[in-house]
């Protein structure tokens, strides 16, 4: 019998570059991590280096393979998945980027925003797009590129440079600079695409003043878009998915039926419910996303995006130095009962959904003479089970649908007291899988998909298996006091740096 092939995943994050491969059972093989750089020009910017987001990528390629000790022809195919919004502008020649890549966390568009709201066109951009004016998105950020950066109008309209969300900035490499392609979730993320008519928006382009001639072809997320450069890894082999990675994480906790979610437990936490095959328009200030299309078939999601979750942990470790590592946080987090009364707001990014605030700033309320290091962690993880019951909340309201179990995956799904607090808050089942590199394994299923690897999503949605369940354990009047009493901390810490 022919030995068996393999997919490779690259999942390409905010903070490092990671590569992960696959058997046909769905599970992982090796795995192969680089973080890079993260660039802090100023309060509130945030860079990445395009070239250090390219060559860790590769890097990790090389380095899953040869922990596994396979060679390129053992791969079936490639799937991509990418930390979404950052915005990378490129000469297509040269293949240099004419400015590092703005990630999705920078502000520095906030005041633009600002004054388009005040122009009253937000309901329009969002009825096209489904999304927020907010410095979140790609179209602000492109723009800000080609207004600030000596001379990159002139050679954009002159056609020499190209625009990509990271997915089409590593296709562009990996297919040795011969593809310019997004898939739809990617480009339904740059305030640039009208879901609707499904294309580009030329009045949309004409207000962010974005040369069409920039944009990427739009492609669906599961389909062959080019073959990897014989120089590079793994040489030859088709690429063949492509999702952003929250949608990617969507697709891999199988969440292939109206009204089922997951959350991701990232540097951020995002939340998607799985809506079919129509969008479905928030009133609670979520957005409207395309959670993938396979054939010509689009699925829609509701999403809401909490810009600091897991990275409050980070914060507490490295900033404030109150502990050594997260089994530490854990501990202390479970040593207490309760916070004693201190809600940590994080919005040090500002707040998304479903406040939309790119001026709030962090906060820690409630503190007494008795407030001690315990406190501190346990309201600190419990600032994330709260930020993602606020989206819940506000999804159920938009969809009508209840919902009976949340699926969780990302870096902080591994906190017990957090999922236990979040099953609490939620009143609700949570569930965590056994694999929860879901984002991985999604773009791994796309890829396989398109080459027959696997047959349908249904087969693949078998591999899906919980490793334990979290059941509420204290009562609703206890909740709703504690909601009350973040409610009110939230409120403080908006529009502090206004
Ligand atoms: O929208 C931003 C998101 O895609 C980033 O995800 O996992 O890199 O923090 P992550």
């Amino acid at each position: 019998m022919p030995q068996d092939k393999y997919i490779l995943a690259f999942d390409q994050g905010t903070t490092s570059s990671r590569s992960i491969l696959f058997n046909r059972s769905g599970e992982i093989v090796a795995t192969a991590q680089q973080e890079f750089e993260q660039i802090y020009p100023q309060p509130g910017w945030v860079e990445h280096d395009p070239m250090k987001i390219w060559s860790s990528q590769n890097a990790t390629a090389a380095d899953a393979l040869s922990k596994a000790n396979l060679s390129a022809d053992d791969i079936a195919a490639v799937g991509l998945t990418n930390q979404r919004e950052t915005t990378i502008v490129w000469d297509k020649e040269s293949g240099k980027p004419v400015y590092n890549a703005i990630v999705w966390q920078d502000r520095r568009t906030a005041d633009y925003c600002r004054e388009l709201k005040q122009d009253g066109i937000e309901n329009m951009v969002s009825q096209r797009t489904g999304l927020r004016i907010d410095p979140y998105f790609a179209g602000t950020k492109l723009r800000w590129i080609l207004e600030n950066v000596d001379g990159v109008r002139e050679r954009a309209e002159a056609g020499e440079l190209l625009f990509g969300t990271v997915d089409c900035w590593l296709l562009w490499q990996l297919t040795g600079r011969n593809v310019h392609a997004t898939d739809i979730t990617n480009a339904s993320r740059t305030l640039l695409y009208n879901i609707e008519q499904d294309d580009w928006d030329e009045e949309l382009l004409r207000l962010f003043e974005i040369p069409r001639c920039l944009l990427p072809e739009v492609r669906s997320s599961s389909e062959i878009y080019g073959e990897v450069h014989p120089k590079l890894h793994p040489a030859g082999a088709p690429i063949s998915g492509i999702a952003g990675d929250q949608h990617a994480a969507l697709f891999g906790q199988a969440c292939f039926k109206p009204g089922m979610a997951k959350n991701t437990y990232g540097t951020g936490c995002f939340l998607l419910m799985q809506m079919g095959d129509k969008p479905v328009r928030s009133k609670n200030n979520l957005l409207t996303t395309v959670a993938w299309r396979i054939g010509d078939h689009t699925e829609y999601a509701l999403e809401g995006s909490v810009f600091v979750g897991g990275a409050v942990i980070q914060w507490l470790r490295d900033e404030l130095e109150l502990v050594r590592d997260v089994h530490e946080l854990n501990r202390l987090a479970a040593s207490v009962e309760d916070s004693n009364g201190l809600f940590l707001v994080p919005a040090f990014a500002g707040l998304g959904a479903p406040h939309w605030d790119p001026y709030a700033r962090g906060a820690a309320l409630g503190m007494t003479r008795g407030t001690n290091r315990a406190h501190f962690c346990r309201a600190a993880l419990e600032s994330i089970a709260f930020q993602s019951a606020d989206l819940i909340t506000a999804m159920q309201k938009d969809s009508g649908l209840s919902l009976r179990e949340l699926r969780v995956d990302g870096g902080a799904a591994n906190s017990d007291p957090l999922m236990q607090f979040q099953a609490d808050l939620l009143q609700e089942s949570v569930l965590r899988p056994g694999c929860t590199e879901t984002t991985a394994m999604g773009a791994a299923y796309l890829a396989g998909l398109a080459i027959g690897f696997w047959d349908s999503p249904e087969s693949v949605a078998q591999n899906w298996q919980s490793e334990r369940s979290f059941e509420p354990q204290r009562n609703g009047d206890e909740i709703q006091a504690l909601r009350a009493g973040w409610d009110k901390a939230v409120e403080r810490a908006k529009g502090w740096a206004d």
